[in-house]
């Protein structure tokens, strides 16, 4: 069996990825689970089985169990550059079957509420930008801005500005339906397939969410989903995002830190129910 096979069935061996490699009984391989904060992990830590610390670089992981199968809890701290770097750090040094990327978030769509959650079906780059050129005085414009695709290999240097489609990073369907079997469970809020929004910004004004609302379809903003799925895509792991609405300025929902613990039950049961599928 191959590695990527071994690593394809959930399976994978510490010493198969390093020197030695036929005696070696194979292991699971673990699912991460990643919040920004001290508040979006803390509660999946505690459901943690015998969780280990450990830290590379600055960033933080835990090591434990939950159901018997073995999951990491990552804190990518805050933004889209700390969210890559954790994720690479994941990716090459555990070997997961899979990444969920959780947390707090700001509405976009005016009929989500706090304590609502949207499964990411898709997460978008809302900071990846070429705005045509200007001249002094002529101001700034953000609705002609052209999307910026991250992934294309050639440096688009043209000064013109055609119409390019979002990159979108479409979460895995063997996550999405782990998420849909837990959404039959939550009852703080109501649970949507969405699009989630990332980028290094804090987005208040009004005009400028609608217009990410209308033209990319955004149901929500945060500072890393987009970041993970992109790494994520980079190592061929199943990704996924999903957000509580903790603040929403399109309908005055007002900031709520408490329901980051809702995101953390919910992803725990998303985990759970993902192990079963794994295990079947
Ligand atoms: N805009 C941007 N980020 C938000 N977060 C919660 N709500 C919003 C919002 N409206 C999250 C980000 C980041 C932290 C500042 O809070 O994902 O981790």
């Amino acid at each position: 069996m191959s590695i990527s096979t071994v690593v394809k069935a959930g399976l994978c061996c510490a010493t198969l990825m390093g020197a030695g490699v036929a005696a070696a009984a194979p292991q699971q391989a673990p699912i991460v689970v990643q919040g920004a904060m001290s508040s979006e992990i803390d509660t999946l830590i505690k459901q943690l089985k015998d969780a280990k610390p450990m830290t590379i670089g600055k960033w933080q992981f835990w090591q434990g169990q939950l159901d018997g199968y073995p999951v990491i809890v990552s804190k990518t701290d805050i933004g889209m550059e700390n969210a890559s770097a954790a994720t690479a750090l994941a990716a090459a040094t555990f070997h997961p079957v899979a990444i969920i990327n959780q947390g707090t978030a700001g509405g976009h769509d005016p009929e989500l509420h706090n304590y609502d959650i949207v499964i990411g079906k898709e997460s978008i780059n809302i900071g990846s930008f070429k705005t045509p050129f200007k001249a002094r005085g002529e101001g700034t414009h953000a609705d002609t801005w052209a999307p910026m695709d991250l992934l294309t290999e050639e440096e688009d240097t043209s000064d013109k500005i055609v119409d390019k489609p979002m990159r979108a990073f479409p979460a895995d369907t063997g996550l999405l339906k782990a998420a849909h079997r837990a959404a039959e469970h939550y009852s703080r809020g109501k649970v949507v397939d969405g699009v989630i929004a990332s980028s290094d910004v804090w987005n208040n004004e009004l005009d400028r969410i609608a217009l990410f609302h209308q033209q990319y379809g955004s149901s929500m903003e945060e500072m890393e989903t987009a970041a993970a799925a992109q790494i994520a895509r980079g190592f061929n792991i199943p990704f996924m995002g999903v957000r509580v609405i903790t603040n929403n300025a399109t309908n005055g929902s007002q900031f709520e830190p408490a329901t980051s613990e809702a995101s953390q039950l919910f992803t725990t049961d998303i985990v759970k129910a993902y192990i079963h599928q794994l295990k079947r």
